[in-house]
């Protein structure tokens, strides 16, 4: 992917343009400039990628946000549960499913799973809120699914829930739709892939839960 060039890298070429003309010359031979891929590297501890996440700059939803929301809980999980970006409460507080849907979210772990959120992993596809709520575009997910992958790589889960159409999406790149999919036991990586509904569609959709709470008692049979 080519990105837009940055202002100092604009500013680097005219200046040795510049300088080419004041040597003479009229003619620039064209070169390549921009590096084919984002000079990104990814750490493989943690901490050292919750450092970098910290720092990144690599698409315009850091303009916007509050708290970059990496993500929390166990190192040693054996289930990550994986969103498609930060909300309100959650670019508030810096930390994944903290809202409504959040609370949802934490039952679902709870009381089905009967294991403490703390013992998960929670994480999502962009680490940054995407403005009113709106789904990341495909541009912001290739910038950011690096770190989830590498999440997904350090804690190393036997299980993925993928909450929602668009994490399953930009998780697996297939494009059929939520409701088709859901509730399927999935190889995926190293682990079991499993997609569910998004909480906040659970929220909207009462009579969805019931299929929610179906595919949990999957997750649970799979531990
Ligand atoms: N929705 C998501 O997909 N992720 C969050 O962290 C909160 C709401």
């Amino acid at each position: 992917m080519i990105t837009p060039m940055s202002r100092l890298e604009t500013l680097k070429i005219l200046q040795e343009l510049y300088m080419y003309r004041s040597f003479g010359f009229t003619y620039y031979k064209k070169r390549e400039i921009m590096p084919q891929k984002p000079n990104v590297s990814i750490p493989n501890s943690l901490d050292e990628l919750k450092k970098n996440v910290h720092g990144c700059f690599l698409c315009a939803l850091c303009k916007t946000r509050k708290n970059v929301v990496f993500g929390e809980g166990s190192l040693h999980a054996k289930i990550m549960f994986i969103g498609e970006g930060p909300g309100a409460c959650e670019d508030t507080q810096g930390r994944p499913f903290v809202g409504n849907a959040g609370i949802l979210l934490t039952k679902m772990i709870e009381n089905v799973l009967k294991i403490k959120r703390s013992d998960v992993y929670i994480a999502n596809i962009v680490k940054c809120r995407p403005p009113e709520n709106r789904t990341p575009t495909p541009e912001e997910a290739n910038m950011c699914r690096p770190y989830v992958f590498k999440q997904i790589e350090i804690i190393s889960p036997e299980v993925i829930v993928a909450l929602g159409g668009t994490s399953y999406r930009y998780l697996t790149g297939d494009e059929s739709g939520i409701t088709k999919v859901r509730g399927e036991i999935l190889e995926y990586k190293t682990a079991k892939l499993i997609p569910t509904f998004h909480p906040s569609y659970l929220l909207r959709n009462e009579s969805a839960k019931k299929d929610a709470y179906h595919d949990m008692l999957k997750v649970k049979a799979l531990l």
